[in-house]
């Protein structure tokens, strides 16, 4: 059966970056159809952040119970994890949120089909998407087509996942108990979230990354700190290590990882691979419509997210940059504006990241190796959670916050935290660069004590020798 209908829109695809562009798109007073092959929220929503900060809290809040002691709290007999609760629990939540995004599409006026879009050749003005669901085929005709269609995990050769040993994110994220042995291959975001997470839970968890530092390209010495925590929990890390290949041996993997050493086997339970991510821009009719992509497949776009087939944009990790939810979620409520008709693009000076490791790490604006080949000349403070009195009463004062800012002028550029609550605490450091601040629009800002936020305050005093609270660098 086959059913014609029109448009003005058409989002291929409901992750972070379809759905709130359908959400806006409804609001401007566009119609529009959000086009979804597998669950409401995509990635973000199902199998990636909600989920695994689920699973994170859950190992942190396992951790904790066993820390409590510190605090004159005694837990009586063993605390113990049931992986199956755990996981009921964690559905619950994706349950709520995915049930929540087809209900604010709905009552925001824009419509959310099931099925699988493709764009065909279309005579005359427009567009035409066709979505293959269970009920047959829908022939959309529309002015503007949004492509949100995301990315998924790269594999490598020879390591598909087969669920049994090799597991990509979404394997371990359904895990249903926990192995006595994990190698997470590759040391980045979901390498070492994920990894942290089994660590705790009691996994004897090794790490391989090909190249000499974890997690590439944030703050080194906040990384540091990281990489020390792991260390305590008993990860073993291996850098400059590449994995080669793995061999089913009596009911466990052996895998062999080359490094500057020579090989080095290691026998294992599960295999993680989280190398990375690549576009879904296969299938789409990219190529009937003309729409160019990258040699990696990520779709080519302008500032404004178009791409070079006008009336047809792109928004999220199909368009390669931070593959980050917020960002796409930006870039899909710009898209709908520019399809009612207003005159904005993605101009943005930070997209603030944070990596939920324990500690986390967040980081907006440049690192300080960026900042120097920009050719600023800098002022960098530094300020310790330790020395804040909230951090001590609540039981965790590793880390710190970095202010990076120009020497001269003041204005911040870059701000770094590694420690309990880094994730919330990096926004105010976004607004800062977003609003150009410099170092005493900080300062000066009174924050609340004791809080946590206190960091952000004593950092941007400290860059000008003013902390109050530890010794300044004269
Ligand atoms: P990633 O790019 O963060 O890290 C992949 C790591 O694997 C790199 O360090 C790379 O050097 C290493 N690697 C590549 N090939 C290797 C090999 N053969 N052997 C050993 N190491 C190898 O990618 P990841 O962790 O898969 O995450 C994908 C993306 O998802 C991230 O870049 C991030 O944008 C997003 N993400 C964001 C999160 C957040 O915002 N908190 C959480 C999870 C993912």
């Amino acid at each position: 059966m086959s059913k014609e209908v029109s448009a003005d829109a058409v989002v291929i695809g409901s992750g972070p970056g379809g759905y709130p562009c359908g959400i806006r798109l409804g609001q401007l007073g566009i119609k529009t159809i959000v086009v979804e092959k597998e669950s409401p929220g995509g990635v973000c929503l199902n199998v990636g952040c909600i989920p695994s900060k689920a699973l994170i809290h859950a190992a942190k809040t396992y951790e904790k119970l066993g820390k409590a002691s510190d605090m004159g709290i005694q837990v009586s007999g063993k605390v113990s994890v049931d992986m199956k609760a755990t996981q009921k629990w964690k559905s619950g939540i994706v349950d709520k949120l995915t049930s929540g995004v087809k209900q604010l599409t709905k009552a925001n006026g824009s419509e959310l089909i099931m099925g699988t879009a493709r764009i065909e050749k279309r005579a005359g003005g427009g567009h035409q998407v066709v979505v293959t669901g269970k009920d047959g085929e829908t022939r959309i005709t529309a002015k503007n087509v949004v492509i949100a269609t995301g990315s998924r995990p790269i594999v490598i050769p020879g390591f598909d996942p087969d669920n049994k040993f090799i597991i990509d994110s979404s394997g371990a994220l359904a895990l249903e108990e926990v192995p006595k042995r994990m190698v997470v291959i590759g040391g980045g975001y979901i390498g070492l979230e994920l990894g942290t997470v089994f660590a705790k839970l009691g996994s004897k968890v090794t790490v391989v990354e090909a190249l000499p530092s974890l997690l590439t390209g944030m703050e080194a010495d906040c990384v540091k700190v990281v990489a020390t925590k792991l260390r305590k929990m008993g990860v073993e890390v291996l850098l400059n290590a590449k994995a080669k290949g793995w061999q089913e041996k009596a009911g466990k993997a052996v895998l062999t990882v080359e490094t500057k050493e020579g090989e080095v086997k290691i026998d294992t339970d599960k295999i993680l691979v989280s190398v990375g991510r690549r576009p879904n821009s296969e299938g789409l009719g990219l190529d009937v419509a003309g729409i160019a992509t990258d040699a990696r497949g990520f779709i080519k776009v302008d500032k404004q997210l178009k791409t070079n087939v006008a009336g047809i944009y792109a928004i999220g990790d199909v368009v390669g940059g931070m593959m980050l939810a917020h960002k796409a979620t930006k870039e899909g409520e710009v898209v709908a504006e520019q399809i009612a008709g207003h005159n904005v693009a993605m101009d943005v000076r930070t997209i603030p990241a944070v990596v939920f490791t324990d500690p986390e790490i967040s980081s907006t604006g440049l690192t300080e190796l960026e900042a120097t080949e920009a050719g600023h000349k800098l002022k960098v403070g530094k300020f310790p959670f330790a020395a804040l009195g909230r951090a001590m009463s609540v039981n965790d004062t590793d880390g710190f916050c970095k202010m990076i800012a120009d020497a001269d002028s003041g204005e911040v550029l870059g701000i770094h935290i590694v420690g309990n609550g880094a994730s919330d605490l990096i926004s105010e450091g976004a607004l800062a660069i977003e609003m150009g601040a410099v170092l005493h629009d900080l300062a000066l800002t009174i924050h609340p004590h004791p809080t946590l936020s206190e960091v952000m305050m004593e950092a941007a005093a400290a860059a000008s020798g003013e902390a109050i609270h530890i010794m300044n660098r004269k």
